[in-house]
């Protein structure tokens, strides 16, 4: 049915037979000629239908967008002027000699170049995937598997598939779960995770194990986050922690330049969790913005300010800076904006002091908190920000939590707004995580990685005796911003896991009963193993550039968790709930 793909037709096959098949693209009737733009997954052609034959031009008429046609012809030159230098086909035409329409369409909901909502575009994502935009981004997701398998089969990784109906595997979200018909009552959980099964490959010898794994989450969605995902899944044994992380990063080097042809620094920056938090208020820092947090509680532990002494005092409390340069220019209006955005974050303020003129003293300055605070107190912070004329500093005072994430949020938005942004690739690790943090909530503490990773403490005892300040060996690799993989070294002794159960609060019984396989497993000669997963969706949206992780899965779900295409979820018949002895509590509404 065809010879060439239209987008791969040029002026080397200049007054060739061809035969090409695809899209109705566009139609442009130019008195008396017709012009066919036909697509395929490779681009367009321009097709030319010239009345001489009545026949076919007749049936070119009759030719609508997205009708599917073959079309045979001789490819020639474009005449003089009429060249089109931004397509690869450009320089050629085909003119038809014969056309067969092998399907009509009716009209499409929207066009090719149309800014349409997204919920119209998953309703009708097979349209959708036609635009170049998006098969260029799968395309370039094809091309990151296919590197990261030649890679990790190159390091000796084995391919394995683990099961998608299973127990619990707990990465901190919900479980979906899928009731068992044979086992009325009994549920499956989809895996968030492969992490207990490739742990148990580990203590089957395999040593080195990957897989490309869809993993399912119920959480709140955010542009980055979908309630099904693939991670390249990966795991190893004997090999410590700087081995994993040296090896891991070859592999995401490896990638950005056969993908890419990008270069990323090697090594990459190691960064610990504590000046992650400290200096840019998050653990997973965008170093392409060169904003800081500033401590400054020392400098304000004795002023009148309330609202800065008090946290200042307060051993769980912070008071940060944050430099902008060239900030003075900054409105009223976009201050009480930047002030909403802390708000959104907990903050209940959003201080500044505008260096107009440092040489005036206190008079080139211009401030609301001015007048609460001595001249000495101002003089220093001024040198330690070292303020220049023109800049801007915002400060945050509350709960150290409150403050860096209303301030890490303030820097990145700044970054954007201020068109601070460094240009490129910006990799790091991030180490030395604390192994718990406490939920105030639930008043119990939560693994801040996964109950299987391992704490520097080797000593089960001494874990249990002050978890608030144990360290894991967990590591994440961030990229501008987004991380894009974690991972860890694992507990491969029984004793320090039920330590670790027992810290969480899951009591013998539950261990047993969820997890007793684990245990059971690790006492029959598990090796020491450790390995890491990276967010597929994530890393190609970065490579591709593109702000949401639905824009590189074929068909993703809303942030409702729901598909506009198939609308799934959806009900089931009373049969199959009979079958799999389940009543529901609310007959299930109509979405
Ligand atoms: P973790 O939970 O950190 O670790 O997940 C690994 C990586 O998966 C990506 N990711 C997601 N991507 C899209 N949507 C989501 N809902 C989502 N959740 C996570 C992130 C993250 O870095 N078993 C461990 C790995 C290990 O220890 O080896 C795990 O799943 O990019
Ligand atoms: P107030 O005395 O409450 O009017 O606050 C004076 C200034 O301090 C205003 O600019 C507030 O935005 C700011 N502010 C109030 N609370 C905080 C806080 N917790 N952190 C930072 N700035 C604050």
């Amino acid at each position: 049915m065809r010879s060439h793909y239209c987008g791969q037709l040029n002026a080397a096959s200049i007054g060739q037979q061809v035969r090409v098949a695809g899209w109705v693209h566009r139609r442009r009737d130019h008195g008396g000629v017709i012009f066919i733009d036909l697509r395929d997954r490779e681009g367009l052609l321009q097709v030319v239908f010239d009345p001489d034959r009545p026949d076919i031009f007749r049936m070119a008429e009759r030719l609508r967008g997205e009708f599917v046609v073959s079309v045979g012809g001789s490819l020639r030159r474009r005449p003089e002027g009429t060249v089109n230098p931004r397509l690869p086909s450009g320089e050629v035409e085909l003119l038809a000699d014969d056309l067969t329409v092998l399907n009509a369409s009716e009209t499409p909901p929207f066009h090719h170049d149309e800014a349409v909502n997204e919920e119209l575009r998953l309703r009708y994502r097979y349209l959708d995937l036609r635009r170049e935009e998006m098969t260029a981004r799968l395309r370039l997701r094809h091309r990151v598997t296919r590197a990261m398998r030649g890679f990790l089969d190159e390091a000796g990784f084995i391919d394995i598939e683990t099961p998608m109906l299973t127990r619990t595997t707990p990465e901190g979200a919900r479980d979906y779960i899928v009731p068992s018909r044979t086992h009325p009552g009994q549920f499956f959980a989809l895996p968030q995770s492969p992490q207990i099964f490739k742990q148990l490959l580990m203590m089957s010898g395999f040593d080195r194990y990957y897989q490309i794994a869809r993993c399912f989450r119920d959480e709140d969605l955010r542009a980055d986050r979908q309630p099904e995902f693939t991670q390249l899944d990966i795991e190893t044994s004997f090999m410590d922690q700087g081995e994993i992380m040296a090896l891991m990063e070859r592999l995401v080097r490896t990638l950005f330049r056969e993908v890419l042809g990008e270069t990323l620094p090697d090594p990459f920056p190691v960064m610990t969790y504590g000046d992650a938090v400290s200096r840019f208020g998050i653990d997973r820092p965008d170093l392409r913005i060169p904003l800081e947090l500033v401590e400054v509680a020392d400098l304000m532990a004795g002023v009148e300010f309330k609202v800065f002494a008090g946290p200042a005092a307060d051993p769980a409390g912070r008071v940060a800076a944050l430099r902008v340069p060239g900030g003075a220019r900054l409105s009223r209006k976009e201050i009480d904006d930047y002030t909403a955005l802390v708000g959104q974050h907990g903050a209940k303020g959003l201080a500044y002091i505008k260096v107009n003129d440092r040489a005036q003293g206190a008079a080139g300055l211009q401030s609301p908190i001015l007048k609460f605070l001595p001249p000495q107190t101002v003089e220093d912070l001024l040198s330690r920000l070292a303020l220049e004329d023109g800049d801007l500093v915002f400060f945050g005072a509350d709960r150290a939590t409150i403050v860096n994430e209303s301030l890490g949020a303030l820097r990145v938005r700044l970054g954007h707004d201020l068109g601070l942004l460094r240009t490129g690739w910006h990799p790091l690790w991030v180490v030395d995580f604390p192994m718990f943090e406490w939920d105030p909530k639930e008043k119990r503490w939560a693994a801040l990685h996964h109950p299987f990773t391992a704490p520097v403490t080797t000593d089960p005892d001494a874990l249990e005796s002050d978890p608030g300040t144990a360290l894991s060996r967990a590591y994440d690799m961030v990229l501008n911003g987004t991380e894009i993989g974690g991972g860890s070294l694992r507990i491969h002794d029984a004793a320090m896991q039920a330590a670790v159960f027992r810290i969480l609060g899951i009591g013998p019984e539950e261990a047993q009963s969820k997890f007793g396989f684990l245990l059971r497993a690790l006492a029959y000669g598990a090796p020491p193993h450790g390995g890491i997963a990276f967010g597929l969706d994530r890393l190609v949206m970065l490579m591709a550039g593109a702000h949401s992780i639905r824009d590189v899965i074929a068909f993703p779900k809303t942030q409702t968790a729901s598909c506009p295409l198939t609308e799934a979820p959806g009900p089931v018949s009373e049969l199959q709930l009979r079958e799999t002895g389940i009543r529901l509590r609310e007959p299930a509404r109509p979405r």
